[in-house]
This record gives structure tokens, sequence and C-alpha cells, in this order.
């Protein structure tokens, strides 16, 4: 029964041997050769009937598979010629319980290997071009040239950043919506030496957090039940010798947040599903126009991560803030690609600009300039041509209640809580989530938007019509 079992074992162990690409061929402790491959009679020409029970020494003078039962030392990469056949050979002793019970040696012919070199050297050079590819399919568009106030009230802000660019540190940056975080993101990154490399903008709000490890760090084959063949590449490793943007970091989750600060701190990421760290070289600049502090006060953002992020943090003010810099944006909003101004403004045009809010910062703004072109008749933006709630701001209380419009103080109250709502809404999408944030940024419960959405009629996705 046993034996049969045995002869069995031997069965499947030549089978097995017999199907390996490579030629084998193995000798027992006293250099008989026990057994060879068809792959090593095809590789050497040497047949079974030649070789098969006799002394290795004396079919094959020369062999240093000898020299490795004697020794137990491995040899890898012997040269070997025969013939016109050139094949590399590696050899390892055969160990049971300590002790050195024969050799195996491993052939591959070299035109094999040769063919494998080539392959290789065709692939590393797609990679290059992969690579190079990538960089500028993410390139930043943006540099500090594009920085409209670089001169007036971002002056000192821009110096910050400049010095930022020199720095392998991460980055934080701050502000409202429409602020310009990422015009930032993208100058410092140009401005440093990664700049030809990839700028890899992530927005941590938009994608699910259950993809997001795996976004950012990628993951390895098999590690989970719909993971791609092959595994995939995450975010970090795509921008390796670039710069990553971690868009609105204050919603990433409280999980992720500790593998960012190993990031940060050690320089290395670890796949979804791997055991082993790689290192890494990306600079993190991060943005968010949330108060980080109070996430952490709420426990909502990892206190470490925010001082790791903290070291150097920008602050962009809103535009509310420095409407000294209006006219000068206004200006190349208006201005063609060669930098001739397409149109002029109307005084009272920029008289309205000055005194809106822009909660939406520039990037309304350069909305309302779009919109007051494509609706202007002549060369010259008119006040009819902004969009309605900019015409009905109150130009001057003073005018208007001596013009005696016969409104009511809880008319103009309402009017106004009217536009200040519809203007805040359109800066935020529509699910419950955005809702939220818009509410917050109101001051007021989602249940009282809700309500004055409304009282108000108010749909922002079709704003003109709710102001009428
Ligand atoms: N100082 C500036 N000069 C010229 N253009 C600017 C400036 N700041 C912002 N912009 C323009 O305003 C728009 C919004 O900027 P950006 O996307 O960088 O803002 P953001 O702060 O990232 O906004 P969000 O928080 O909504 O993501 C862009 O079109 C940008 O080019
Ligand atoms: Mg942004």
């Amino acid at each position: 029964m046993r034996k049969q079992y045995l002869d069995q074992d031997q069965e499947w162990f030549r089978a097995i041997i017999h199907s390996i690409h490579d030629g084998v061929l193995v000798i027992d402790r006293e250099e008989i050769v026990r057994l060879i491959n068809p792959e090593y009679t095809r590789i050497t020409g040497v047949r079974p009937e030649v070789i098969m029970g006799k002394p290795l020494r004396s079919v094959r003078p020369g062999a240093q598979l000898v020299e490795t039962l004697r020794d137990g030392k491995a040899r890898v990469g012997i040269y070997r010629k025969e013939g016109d056949t050139e094949y590399v050979v590696d050899m390892a002793p055969i160990v049971i319980e300590g002790e050195i019970v024969g050799a195996v040696s491993i052939c591959k012919g070299l035109t094999e290997v040769h063919k494998l070199s080539l392959e290789l050297e065709k692939n590393k050079q797609k990679l290059q071009q992969l690579e190079k590819t990538m960089g500028s399919l993410y390139r930043a568009r943006y540099t500090f040239d594009h920085i409209v106030g670089a001169r007036g009230g971002l002056s000192e802000l821009v110096r910050i950043a400049k010095k930022a660019a020199d720095s392998q540190l991460p980055v934080l940056i701050t502000g409202e919506s429409g602020t310009g975080k990422e015009l930032f993101a993208q100058s410092i990154h140009n401005e440093s030496r990664r700049a030809h490399r990839p700028f890899i903008p992530v927005n941590c709000a938009a994608i699910p957090a259950a993809l997001l490890e795996s976004e950012l760090f990628g993951y390895e084959e098999g590690s989970f039940t719909h993971a791609k063949k092959g595994g995939k590449t995450g975010l970090f490793e795509i921008a390796n010798g670039g710069t990553i943007f971690l868009d609105e970091i204050g919603e990433l989750p409280y999980e992720l947040q500790a593998k960012l600060l190993r990031v940060l701190q050690e320089g290395s990421i670890r796949k979804v599903g791997e055991v082993r760290e790689r290192e890494i070289d990306v600079r993190v600049i991060a943005a968010t126009n949330r108060d980080l502090g109070q996430l952490v006060e709420k426990r909502l953002f990892r206190e470490d991560l925010y001082y790791r992020l903290h070291v150097l943090s920008i602050h962009i003010p809103s535009l509310r803030d420095r409407k000294e810099d209006i006219p000068g944006l206004v200006a190349s909003f208006l201005a063609a690609e060669g930098g001739q101004p397409r149109m002029s403004v109307h005084e009272e045009v920029f008289q309205l600009l000055l005194r809106y809010e822009w909660p939406g910062n520039i990037r309304e703004l350069k909305n309302t300039m779009d919109y007051a072109m494509c609706m202007a008749e002549g060369r010259e933006i008119q006040v009819h041509n902004l969009p309605a709630y900019l015409q009905q701001l109150p130009r001057n209380f003073a005018d208007l209640a001596a013009a005696d419009p016969g409104v009511t103080l809880r008319e103009v109250v309402e009017n106004a809580e009217r536009q200040w709502i519809s203007a805040t809404l359109r800066q935020f999408g529509e699910d419950v989530e955005e809702r939220k944030r818009a509410a917050n940024k109101l001051g007021v419960s989602l249940a009282t938007l809700y309500n004055k959405m409304r009282k108000y009629n108010l749909n922002p996705s079709d704003d003109s019509k709710s102001l009428e």
C-alpha cells in the first residue's frame, strides 16, 4: 500500500519536472545522474539514454555541479556554450535534514534569456514614455504669474508661498470657497523643483469614503472581492516625484488621517492588502474651506495631523476683505488671450461690483464677468447686463430712502435675506450634505434654511426666476 503511494508520488514528481520550461538535471550524493527532463535534452542535446544512471563526471567532464555537491554552495548564472547553443545554469545542493543528498542544476537557453532582456528593455522604454505622458497629463496649469493681486492684497502671501515652494514641508492652504486655493497649490508646485513631475489633485469630499483609501494608496491583486487583476496603482504612487493636492482635507475619513500622517512622517505608503511599505517622494499640499482647528476640537480631525499640516499654512483672505483687488481681477477676466481688453465696464457696474460681498469670492466674480460679457450688446458692460441679484443690490440706502420707493423695513430686510440666501446657495451643491454646509455658512439650522427656501421660493438651480 505504502509502496503504491510512493510510486504515485514519484510519478507526480516526475511529471512536474518534465513539464518545467527550464532544463533540469539532478544527481545523487554519489554523483550519479538520477533525473533529466526533455527541456534539458533540448537545450544541451544530451539524450537520457546517454546520461541517466551514469556518473556525471564521466559523461560531462568539467560539470561544476559536482563542486556544488561537495561544497554545498549554490552557483548562479554560470554561462555555458555547447555547439551553437548558449545557456545559463543555476546550481543548488539538495539538503535533507541538514545533509547534502544531491544537487540540481537548472538551465535556461540564452535565446530565452536574451528574448526576455530585449522585452524588458522595450518595456522600460514604454514605461519611460508613459511616465512622460503622465507628467504632461497631470501638469499644473497655473504659476504665480497668473495670480492677480500678487502685488496688491496678496503680496505677502505670494512671498510666503514662494518660500514654501523651495521647501519639502507639507503646506496647508485655507480660505473660503473660490478664493484661489487650487491656484496657489498649482503655483507652488510649478515654482518647485517638482514642476516637471505630476501634480495630482484629489478632492477628498468627492470620492466615497469607502473607495478613498484604495484610490490614494492602491491595492494588491486579490485584496478584496472586486479587486482588479494586477491590483491598482494609487494616486500617491502616480504622484511620485511630484505633488499631491488633497483638496477638502477636512473631509478625509478619520482612519485615513492616521495613514496620511504616516506618509508625511515616514515618506512611505502601504497598499491595501499589502504587508510591505514602499518609499515614495511626494510633496503634500492640502486645502480646506473649513476651520480645521474647530474640527480638531470636535474630534473629527486628528490633532497630530493638524499640527503636522499646520507648520506651513497659508490663509487666503476672502475677496470682500481685499476689494482693492477687484479692478485688477476684472481687468484680467476681461482680457483676451493676448492680454488686450475685449470690453470695458461702465462706472456704475464697477460701483456695484465693489459693493457686493462676493460670498463665492473670485470664482463668483469670474463667472459674473463671463455672464456679463455674454449679455453685453456693445463693447461696454452695462448694469442691466449683470445678473439680477447684482442689479437689485441697494446702491445706497440714503438715496433709496430719499427716492421714497414706498417699501417697509420688513420688505427691505426680506429682500436682503432672500438675496443673501440665494447667493449662498449658489456656492453649494444640491444634496443634503451640501445644503448642510450652506446652512452652516449662513449660521442657521438646516430646517431654517429649508423653511426660508420655501418662503422665498428659492430654487438655486433656477436662480433668475426665483429672484423675479
Ligand atoms: N488671485 C487670483 N487671480 C486670478 N484668478 C484667480 C485668483 N484666485 C482665484 N482665481 C480664479 O478663481 C477660480 C477659483 O479658484 P480656485 O479653484 O483656485 O479656488 P478654490 O479656493 O480652490 O475654490 P474651492 O474651495 O471652491 O475649491 C479659478 O478660475 C481661478 O483661476
Ligand atoms: Mg478648489
